[in-house]
């Protein structure tokens, strides 16, 4: 059994750490704004201190989009933190979020840092953004490559510290879902005062499991899910956020928690993101792609016109589409084809529905789809033919 989940959106930071994209203050506004529409309960609207540009941003969104807690990035170093605090203080609900790495290789060469030195690091700096701010977030960078004792120890001294959040990232999206939720339930069990925080996951998606292994932190207790529109985020992207949404929502038969997103806002969410960013979706991906709700052989589109249960698990509807789409092809059959010329408000015998079928036909073995003006000129024609 499970209650709400928490959707974390990191969009406006990790999304445009994409590599190419590069949002300004009106865009990260605008996309802000279409954020708290889809009613998600954490924006992250940036790291304030990486430059000028995202600090005005940040403070532009904290000062004016109210609904969603408005978290800002900073490293476990004061600066940052000074920085990220600057910005988020005129936010309604704000969040620092602060994170500092503990797996092995990044603190070797990375950081250059021992675990004793990490760890005291990553607890003065959770209480130093506690003297500033009540709710703290506290990532452990590359979790899922640290030694699980010392991610238990860090964890167990930054809640203590006063962390609200501890949220564990797959990094470099190494992990398998049998394994990612394996950490995440031995967390719960081994870190003494985890019941004081919110387990959060963040998942990239370098193996293309992103959502997979989110999907299996949540079936073992993480309850804030931080994910991206579109699966946008550096290099492979993070876990994509309506395909998180959408399969809670689709099936609530396998898990009964349920997040507070409005589904219906996420398909323009999806057109606006990938507006601004300039990073297009490609045609088959899941929920928000162009073919999403498309159907094209025969089979499906008769099926689909008598029950469209036989081949889609959620309606175009609950995403914000007006309805599916029957894409007239090759391997399209004569009931989508005479539905067609139906809505086209074309009336044909059956005579002339076959003579057109025919020639319908020939058409689609030289183009990949028949589009509507097709369809008219090819009827045009055989009408004045018959
Ligand atoms: O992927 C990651 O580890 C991050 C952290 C800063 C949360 O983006
Ligand atoms: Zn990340």
């Amino acid at each position: 059994m499970a209650g709400r989940i928490h959707i974390f959106d990191t969009t406006l930071r990790d999304g445009e750490q994409s590599p190419g994209v590069s949002l300004n203050i009106q865009e990260k506004l605008q996309i802000a704004s279409q954020l708290a529409k889809l009613n998600v309960d954490v924006i992250e609207a940036g790291f304030p201190i990486a430059s000028k540009g995202d600090f005005e941003a940040v403070k532009a969104i904290a000062q004016k989009i109210e609904g969603p807690v408005i978290a800002g990035l900073a490293r476990a170093e004061k600066k940052d933190i000074d920085r990220a605090w600057e910005a988020l203080q005129y936010a309604k609900k704000p969040r620092i979020h602060t994170f500092i790495a503990t797996s092995e290789i990044h603190m070797q060469h990375k950081l250059r840092m021992s675990r004793e030195e990490v760890l005291k690091r990553a607890v003065e700096m959770v209480k130093y953004a506690r003297s500033l701010c009540e709710d703290i977030e506290f990532s452990a960078e590359d979790a899922f490559r640290s030694d699980p004792a010392f991610l238990y120890q860090v964890f167990e001294g930054v809640i203590a510290a006063g962390a609200r959040v501890i949220n564990i990232p797959d990094t470099v999206g190494y992990a398998t879902p049998i394994e990612f939720g394996r950490l995440i339930k031995n967390i719960k069990e081994n870190v003494s005062n985890i019941d004081q925080a919110i387990v959060s996951v963040h998942c990239h998606n370098d193996l293309g499991m992103a959502v997979a292994n989110t999907l299996a932190a949540l079936e073992n207790g993480a309850q804030q899910l931080e994910c991206t529109i579109n699966g946008l985020g550096e290099r492979a992207g993070n876990a994509a956020l309506e395909e998180i949404v959408m399969a809670l929502h689709t099936r609530k038969d396998w898990f009964s928690g349920a997040t507070g997103v409005i589904t219906e806002q996420i398909h323009r969410t999806s057109t606006l993101v990938s507006k601004l960013t300039g990073v297009s979706v490609q045609p088959n991906k899941a929920i928000v792609g162009d073919n999403a709700f498309a159907h094209e052989s025969g089979i499906h589109q008769h099926g689909v016109l008598n029950e469209r249960t036989t081949y889609e698990i959620m309606t175009p509807e609950s995403v914000g589409l007006k309805e599916n789409q029957m894409v007239l092809g090759k391997h399209s059959g004569r009931h989508a084809f005479e539905e067609r010329l139906k809505e086209l408000g074309f009336s044909l015998n059956k005579e002339e529905i076959e003579a057109c079928f025919v020639k319908f036909k020939d058409l689609a073995d030289k183009k990949k789809t028949v589009s509507d003006q097709d369809l008219e000129a090819l009827l045009s024609e055989k009408i004045t033919e018959i």
